[in-house]
């Protein structure tokens, strides 16, 4: 068994700042309601014209992410790409980011686990490592939300919280077996799957099928949120994943360094940081300035914590999600 650690990381977020007061003009809401229930101020969108997409921002966080890791393109073995917001139904973003980047025919591997998207895609780049398949695979979770979602006052409880990004980390085997990724932990309970999706267009939902049978104001093919329903079960489920990979590693909650949670809504960071009694500066949040970036958040957050100085060699990092699905989980890291 080989060891994995991450050796490079890397973010890309559009230029175009969306503010809360920026979205008044669009829908009813305003700066106070989005700030008191969120905890965001403003977010990155997509703009028309800009020459991004889902797989153009992977690709802009990957050649950081690579440059930090002190790696070509032709270092590379495979590519997990995270989304829920493909530039195309099919193909996934993964090819288009290996076509981009001029690789080699490696294998590409999309994951949709959205919100938990890029824990599951570092579980999966951990597993490839550790059994010494592959040295060097890239993990990069990228959205472009703002092409997707209801800029009216009927989507306003879920438009107003997402924004767009990229984050990427490089995966490599170590060559100390010193740290690195301790372990991975997912979760999933398909029960929940209808309280936080976009049901189409998909093979349930084709769109003539849509116009014809839905009244306007019904559209499936916008997200749909159950939100207190995600917050309670969010908590929870949080909570314990992270208490489930410290105990794994014989570790206990005093033990965290840097608690990275996907940024979901600054309200449940602060009630998971509560919970569990961490000090403000053991968990990064940056969801005040680039809103819920689903499969993005995480990598952003780490790439922006680790180019800020927040963490250091030998420091515990704790990654920790929780999304539609419901899915959720967990990575350990030795720094
Ligand atoms: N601006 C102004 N008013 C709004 C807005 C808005 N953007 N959105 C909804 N409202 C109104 C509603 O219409 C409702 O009005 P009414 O009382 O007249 O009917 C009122 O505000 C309260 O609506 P609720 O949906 O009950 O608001 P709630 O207090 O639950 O807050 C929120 C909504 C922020 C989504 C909350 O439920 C929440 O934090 N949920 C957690 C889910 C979450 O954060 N998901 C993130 C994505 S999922 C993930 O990443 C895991």
């Amino acid at each position: 068994m080989y060891t994995s650690k991450i050796t490079g990381l890397g973010h890309y977020v559009p230029e175009n700042v969306v503010t809360n007061d920026d979205l008044s003009k669009l829908m009813d809401t305003n700066d106070a309601w989005i700030q008191e229930r969120t905890g965001i101020k403003e977010r990155r969108h997509i703009k028309k014209g800009d020459g991004n997409s889902t797989s153009v921002m992977g690709v802009k966080a990957a050649t950081i992410a690579l440059e930090e890791a002190n790696l070509k393109p032709d270092d590379v073995d495979m590519i997990v790409f995270a989304t829920l917001s493909p530039d195309m139904y099919f193909p996934g973003g993964g090819v288009e980011v290996q076509e981009m980047m001029n690789m080699r025919t490696i294998p590409a591997l999309d994951v949709r686990n959205q919100c938990s998207g890029f824990v599951y895609a570092m579980s999966v780049a951990d597993q490839f490592v550790k059994t010494g398949m592959y040295k060097n695979i890239l993990v990069i979770g990228s959205e472009n939300h703002s092409g997707g979602l209801d800029f009216t006052t009927r989507g306003r409880s879920v438009s107003v919280i997402f924004g767009d990004g990229a984050g990427a980390a490089v995966v490599s085997r170590s060559e100390t077996n010193e740290g690195g990724i301790l372990s991975t932990h997912l979760h999933s309970e398909g029960k929940h799957k209808d309280e936080l999706a976009l049901q189409g267009p998909s093979t349930e939902y084709w769109v003539p099928e849509i116009i014809e049978k839905n009244p306007q104001e019904d559209i499936p093919y916008y997200p749909y949120m159950n939100g207190q329903f995600v917050f309670k079960h969010a908590i929870v489920r949080f909570t314990e994943v992270i208490h489930e990979g410290l105990e794994a590693n014989g570790l206990s909650i005093d033990d965290i360094d840097m608690l990275i949670p996907h940024q979901a809504n600054l309200r449940i960071s602060q009630f998971i940081q509560q919970k569990l009694k961490l000090s403000d500066d053991q968990v990064f949040n940056n969801i005040q300035k680039y809103g819920n970036t689903t499969a993005a958040s995480i990598p952003i957050a780490l790439s922006e914590a680790h180019k800020a100085g927040k963490i250091k060699k030998g420091d515990l990092v704790v990654l920790a999600a929780f999304g539609s699905g419901f899915t959720w989980g967990s990575v350990i890291i030795r720094w």
